[in-house]
């Protein structure tokens, strides 16, 4: 059984049981990817965010989906590029750890993810592809309750990049 699917969607029409955001540290909503599961989300979803006090660059929180038909989301805070020297793969990995062992300990069985940090932060495509297939690969390794990782790409380019890098084997 394919654990890890990719395809090419708008994370917010996704039914599973999380769609993992690509946040800001304020966790008030954005453009891109936040912007648009906000939009979907409705009112409440920036009213439970409002609650949570912010969230650190690599770490996560989760909310319920409200208006979105995922049940939940969880929000992650992706690193900035700044050229690779301010250990922004260690926290990318650990953007995609952290959203798994948040799915985890909620019980979720099936977690979207949209490409964290490739747009507005400018995180290289390949690279990024790379780190997050690694890191979700061993994590699915030691965690059977986790039935299925979507990566939801929201263009060619980032899901020829998953492709290439075997994102569905496994
Ligand atoms: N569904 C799936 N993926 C999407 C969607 C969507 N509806 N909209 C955008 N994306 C993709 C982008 O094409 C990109 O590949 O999400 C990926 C992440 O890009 P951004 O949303 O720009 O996120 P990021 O690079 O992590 O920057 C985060 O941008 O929107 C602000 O508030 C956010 O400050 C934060 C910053």
């Amino acid at each position: 059984m394919t654990r890890i699917q990719i395809k090419i969607s708008d994370i917010t029409k996704e039914h599973v049981d999380a769609i993992v955001n690509a946040a800001n540290a304020s966790l008030l909503g954005g453009g891109g990817v936040d912007g648009a599961i906000h939009r979907a989300g409705g009112p409440r979803l920036l009213e439970e965010c409002r609650s949570l006090g912010g969230c650190k660059t690599g770490q996560a929180k989760i909310t319920n989906g409200y208006n979105l038909p995922t049940k939940y989301v969880i929000h992650t805070v992706g690193p900035v590029w700044h050229g690779g020297r301010k250990n922004e793969d260690q926290l990318l990995a650990t953007c995609y750890t952290n959203s798994l062992k948040i799915a985890k300990d909620h019980g979720l069985k099936t977690i979207a993810f949209s490409a964290i940090s490739t747009g507005v932060y400018r995180f290289p495509i390949d690279r990024a592809a790379k780190i997050a297939i690694k890191t979700i690969k061993a994590f699915l390794v030691n965690n059977p309750e986790i039935d299925k990782v979507v990566f939801v790409c929201f263009s060619r380019d980032v899901y020829d990049s998953y492709l290439n890098n075997d994102a569905r084997d496994c």
